[in-house]
């Protein structure tokens, strides 16, 4: 098991700026996920980390020893990416002992550590295949078994799921996370889906424009978002986002009886989740706020509800599966303003955090 730390990093892609100061400590064991939206920059910070481009400035330091200089092979790092990589004329075995074979290591020990890795990946019984006669789970397979023979101190993964389809994405995301506890090594998996994210991470890395916008656990940064960036990027559906009005303004004062100990009325712009708008068939309740539904969404076990809200903002809400809800309907609502966020002109968060410290309560 490693750490890693990395200090003030930059990448210059001649005159793109892809990496702009990056900080960032990653401890023993911990499963982190990089997360941002396509061109963040995520890639560029696992490659950099792996040694596959040259760092412009700053530093990387893999178990307190300085390694920005050092080669990829020197790294101990192991990487898997998005597209398999494997090589189409060799057998899954000798695609996943090629790396020892180059290294010179014992067939032996070769064959024992393959033989180990394919029991952990379920792939014991297709050793002799060639990758054309795999189907893509199992060929993400081999190349996550192709990094574990060698152990390596760091995991890099580059969208290793995205190349699959929807149902298999989820049984190999739980996989991935079985893999973790098992072999509690250090991994770092690059993402643009936030659902990946929040299921596989110890720790949540979110970028936005070659910057670090905020480190957190899953939960932490779903509840306590520092910035409307990230409070948008995390969930789903997504968080809404309307101007404070004069109507929300004194429904705050009210529930809060003139106090606004979460800094709501002094925001531009309020986050609020679906769970926390409730529909309401009732007109005119104590909470009500009213809107236009412009889209009802009935996914089975629950329907999505897009309400207009001031004319052009949008608000989404659940509401139960079979609820009578029509797209053109004027529409009742309730905010529960102990649960959404305020964010000032320039995306940051003014609300101070749910809790300091989140913990899954009992069922
Ligand atoms: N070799 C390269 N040369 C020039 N620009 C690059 C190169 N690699 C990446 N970039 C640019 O750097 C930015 C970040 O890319 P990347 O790290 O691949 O994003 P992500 O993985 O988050 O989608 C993008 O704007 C991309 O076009
Ligand atoms: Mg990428």
């Amino acid at each position: 098991m490693s750490s890693l730390e990395i200090k003030k990093l930059h990448k210059n892609f001649s005159n793109y700026h892809a990496i702009r100061g990056v900080d960032l400590q990653i401890e023993k064991g911990e499963f982190t996920v990089f997360v941002g939206p396509s061109g963040c920059g995520k890639s560029t910070l696992l490659r950099l980390i792996a040694g596959l481009e040259v760092v412009t400035s700053g530093s990387i330091l893999l178990n307190d020893q300085d390694i920005t200089d050092t080669s990829a092979a020197e790294r101990d790092l192991a990487m898997v990416f998005q597209s398999y990589a494997l090589y189409p004329h060799m057998s899954v075995a000798e695609n996943m002992s090629f790396a020892l074979k180059i290294a010179k290591v014992d067939p032996k020990i070769i064959a024992e550590k393959v033989a180990d890795a394919a029991e952990i990946l379920q792939l014991t019984s297709l050793l002799d295949r060639k990758p054309k006669a795999l189907s893509g789970g199992q060929r993400q397979r081999v190349a996550i078994g192709r990094a574990i023979v060698r152990q390596p101190s760091v995991f890099l993964f580059d969208e290793p799921l995205s190349n699959l389809d929807a149902s298999l994405r989820v049984q190999m995301r739980q996989e991935l996370s079985g893999l973790h506890k098992r072999l509690k090594s250090t991994m770092i998996y690059v993402t643009h889906d936030q659902v990946e994210a929040m299921t596989l991470a110890d720790k949540v890395v979110i970028l936005n424009a070659g910057n670090v916008e905020q480190v957190g656990t899953p939960l932490n940064v779903y509840y306590n978002p520092a910035s409307r960036f990230v409070a948008e990027f995390i969930g789903t559906p997504k968080m809404s986002f309307i101007p404070m009005s004069d109507d929300i303004k004194k429904l705050i004062a009210n529930e809060y009886d003139g106090a606004d100990p979460r800094k709501l009325t002094s925001s531009t712009w309020l986050g609020v989740r679906p769970e926390s708008v409730t529909l309401s068939s009732q007109l005119l309740t104590k909470a009500g706020l009213t809107g236009k539904v412009s889209l009802v969404e009935r996914l089975g076990a629950e329907t999505l509800v897009y309400i207009d809200y001031l004319g052009e903002h949008k608000i989404t809400a659940r509401a139960d599966s079979l609820a009578s809800i029509e797209a053109g309907a004027d529409i009742q609502f309730s905010i529960d303003f102990q649960n959404v966020h305020g964010f000032d002109d320039d995306g940051l968060r003014l609300s101070p955090d749910v809790t300091d410290n989140l913990i899954v309560g009992n069922v």
